[in-house]
C-alpha cells in the first residue's frame, strides 16, 4: 500500500503518516514549505521499518497540482516501480477563527481556497494516478455537527468537503474506490496556536464537554485514519465517522 498524506510535517498528518507506515504503508510525506519536518517524519517511518519520501506541496496553489501529479508519478515509478498509489489523505488544512463582524473576506478566502477547493482540485488532480480500489479520506472536523462561536467560516469550509465527499464517492464508486471523511473533535496539536494542547482553562472546558473527559491526542486521528483505510472497512463509503471522544453530545 502506498498512501500519500498531506500535511504531514506536523501534527494529525504527521500522525497518519506514522500510523498508515506502522501497518506496512510506504508514505509520500507532503508538506507546505518544512522540509525539515517532513524529513523527520520520513526518518521515522524509516526508523519503523517502512519507506517514505518528501515532496512539496501547496494545496492552495491549484495551479501547481498538474506538475506536482506528473512528478509524484514519476517518483513513484523510479523508486517503488509504480506510476499510482493506494490512498490520499487529505489532511492540511487551515483554520482562521472570529466572530461574523471580523471576518475579513482574506479570511475567508484562505479558509475556502485551502480547506475546500485545495482539497477538491487536489482529488481531481490525483484521482487518475490513485488505483482502481484506492481509498480518499478528507480530514474536517467535529464542528460541521456541533456549533462553537467564531467558528462559522471554519466549519462551512469542512461542511463542504463532507457533502463533496459524499458525492464524489458516488462517482468515484464505479472505480471501487471509498472516500470518507474524518472528523477529529479537539486534538492536542499546534492547530489554532496550540491552544487544545497548551491552554489548561480551554483544554479544561473542552475535556468537561467530552463523553472521554479529554481532548484528543494526534496518534488517536492518525489510528482512526489508518482503521478507516483498512480492508476491515471496505465496504464503508460516502461516510462522516466523527472521532472526538464524544464532543458535545
Ligand atoms: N487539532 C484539532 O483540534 C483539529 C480538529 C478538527 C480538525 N482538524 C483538522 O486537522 C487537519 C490537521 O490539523 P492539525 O491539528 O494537525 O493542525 P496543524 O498542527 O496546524 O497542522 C496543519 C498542517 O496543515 C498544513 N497546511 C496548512 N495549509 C497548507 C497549505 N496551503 N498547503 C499544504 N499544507 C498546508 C500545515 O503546514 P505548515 O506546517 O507548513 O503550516 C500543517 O502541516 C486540518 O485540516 C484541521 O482543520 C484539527
Amino acid at each position: 500500500m502506498i498512501a500519500l498524506v498531506t500535511g504531514a510535517n506536523r501534527g494529525l498528518g504527521r500522525d497518519t503518516a506514522l500510523a498508515l507506515a506502522r501497518r506496512g504503508a510506504k508514505v509520500v510525506v507532503t508538506h507546505r514549505g518544512d522540509a525539515e519536518g517532513a524529513a523527520e517524519v520520513e526518518r521515522a517511518v524509516k526508523e519503523s521499518g517502512g519507506d517514505a519520501f518528501s515532496s512539496r506541496l501547496d494545496i492552495s496553489d491549484v495551479g501547481s497540482f498538474q506538475a506536482f501529479a506528473a512528478g509524484l508519478t514519476r517518483e513513484l515509478q523510479d523508486r517503488w516501480g509504480t506510476g499510482t498509489f493506494d490512498v490520499l489523505v487529505n489532511n492540511a488544512g487551515i483554520g482562521v477563527f472570529g466572530a461574523l463582524e471580523h471576518v475579513t473576506v482574506e479570511d475567508f478566502d484562505a479558509l475556502v481556497g485551502t480547506n475546500f477547493r485545495g482539497t477538491f482540485f487536489l482529488i481531481q488532480a490525483l484521482a487518475p494516478h490513485l488505483a482502481d480500489s484506492g481509498r480518499i479520506v478528507n480530514v474536517t472536523t467535529s464542528l460541521t455537527r456541533h456549533v462553537s462561536p467564531g467558528t462559522s467560516v471554519y466549519a462551512a469550509s469542512k461542511a463542504a468537503v463532507e457533502a463533496m465527499s459524499r458525492s464524489l464517492a458516488s462517482e468515484l464508486g464505479a472505480r471501487g474506490i471509498r472516500i470518507n471523511s474524518i472528523a477529529p473533535g479537539p486534538t492536542a496539536t499546534d492547530f489554532n496556536g496550540g491552544a487544545m494542547r497548551d491552554d489548561p482553562d480551554l483544554r479544561g472546558t473542552l475535556a468537561a464537554q467530552t463523553a472521554l473527559g479529554r481532548v484528543g491526542r494526534p496518534e488517536e486521528i492518525g489510528d482512526a485514519i489508518a482503521a478507516v483505510v483498512s480492508d476491515d472497512l471496505r465496504w464503508l463509503t460516502a461516510e462522516r465517522i466523527e472521532v472526538s471522544g464524544g464532543a458535545l453530545l
